[in-house]
């Protein structure tokens, strides 16, 4: 929810908060992480560079987003050089970041500022939120690093964060409410931008998620944590919060995918629609992706896929193996397995079968040479090694 309008301080307004606020900031100013993004303290950030990293930190850590960052803004140093990039260049460079409806709302979100907004960013949390892509995260984010106004900015860290701090008893989702609350309170009217990144670090060095090392959970650091004066989590066991509901198990799906080279070197290719899962991306052709969990229902997999017409026209030709490892990725919301089968040796001008025309249309024919430049999602990247490692293919 936009939140620009500045906190009335009354008499009754909780100095402890203040306290507590001008302790993170404090924190901050010695102990900040030094990222790309960011400026020097006292510096406005570019707001191109705070939309572009924000976007990429969504499901994605520091560490793997510095190297895309540093790439973007080599290719497109401007929000005018993204807008008129191509949107094929932009999947290309985003290849390997997941997520990838996130490159293309980027895109068209950096050609709709430079043609609706006549090229002025907007400053305005409730402008920014009718930008593709930019949620109530990433528009109160921009709002308060990008322009300083005041925004209550929650991630899942902060989430975490503030989940501990007032010991939120509720678990995820009916928490936010009472977590946003605590956090309006906390966030000032100056600095709001310094004072959501201090807590992303605090996140990220200190009120850390429970994670295994050594068989043992780790924990977090209170001795060191600007907010443990007023922290009520760290009195029990701050590792339990945010309380979340119980897990339920991903599904397990199940498909076939193809590597098709041909005798002059290239190998088929077929874009996904630009909408739903890997929207835009470039895969192998592939069957669809039914739960093999439940095998009765649904598997083995639909026959009139691009794969299906790809095998049954070349299979009396062309050399062709089903290795018998599989490629395991895990999707955010399902397991998939993918059987790999490679052909050889194909003669691309065969490509003929009244049948499969409009599959076949699909297929585009990439030179060997240009594969590691296709914007090809992780799960496909998995393929290329693992058809490399059983076969001596050299693909990558
Ligand atoms: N995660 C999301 N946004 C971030 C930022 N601005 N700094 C550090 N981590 C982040």
């Amino acid at each position: 929810m936009p939140s620009e309008t500045k906190r009335k301080i009354t008499d009754t307004d909780n100095s402890a908060c203040m306290d507590m606020t001008q302790h993170v900031l404090n924190w901050y100013d010695s102990h900040r992480r030094d990222l790309p993004w960011r400026m020097p303290p006292g510096q406005r950030a570019d707001p191109y560079k705070v939309m572009l990293s924000e976007i990429m930190l969504q499901q994605t850590t520091v560490e793997a987003v510095k190297p895309y960052f540093q790439r973007f803004l080599a290719l497109w140093p401007t929000l005018s050089d993204l807008a008129a990039a191509s949107q094929d260049e932009v999947m290309k460079a985003w290849a390997g970041l997941g997520y990838y409806s996130r490159a293309r709302n980027l895109h068209k979100a950096a050609q709709m500022i430079m043609t609706e907004y006549a090229g002025q960013f907007p400053d305005q949390e409730d402008e920014l939120l009718k930008l593709p892509g930019i949620g109530s995260y990433s528009a109160a984010a921009i709002t308060a690093i990008a322009f300083g106004r005041r925004a209550v900015v929650i991630d899942a860290n902060i989430e975490r964060i503030i989940a501990r701090y007032a010991a939120i008893p509720e678990t995820l989702p009916a928490a936010k409410s009472a977590i946003h609350a605590v956090l309006d309170n906390l966030t000032p009217n100056e600095r709001a931008g310094d004072f959501a990144q201090a807590l992303m670090d605090i996140g990220s060095r200190i009120c850390t998620p429970p994670r295994k090392k050594a068989g043992q959970l780790s924990q977090p650091q209170c001795l060191i944590c600007p907010l443990a004066l007023g922290c009520q989590g760290r009195h029990a066991d701050p590792s339990s919060w945010p309380r979340k509901p119980a897990k339920r198990k991903r599904a397990r799906r199940r498909g076939e995918v193809l590597i098709l080279i041909s005798d002059d070197n290239h190998v088929a290719l077929t874009r996904r629609p630009d909408q739903g899962l890997l929207g835009g991306m470039m895969l192998f052709p592939t069957t669809g992706w039914p739960d093999g969990s439940r095998r009765h229902v649904d598997y083995p997999v639909a026959a009139n896929s691009l794969l299906w017409a790809l095998l049954d026209m070349y299979q009396s030709t062309a050399d062709q193996q089903r290795l018998n490892q599989s490629v395991h990725h895990i999707f955010s919301h399902f397991e998939l397995e993918l059987k790999v089968t490679v052909m050889t040796g194909v003669r691309r001008q065969l490509m003929q079968n009244a049948l499969a025309q409009d599959l076949l249309a699909q297929v585009i024919w990439c030179p060997l040479t240009e594969l590691a430049g296709e914007a090809m999602p992780s799960v496909m990247r998995k393929v290329v090694t693992l058809a490399e490692a059983h076969r001596g293919l050299l693909l990558s």
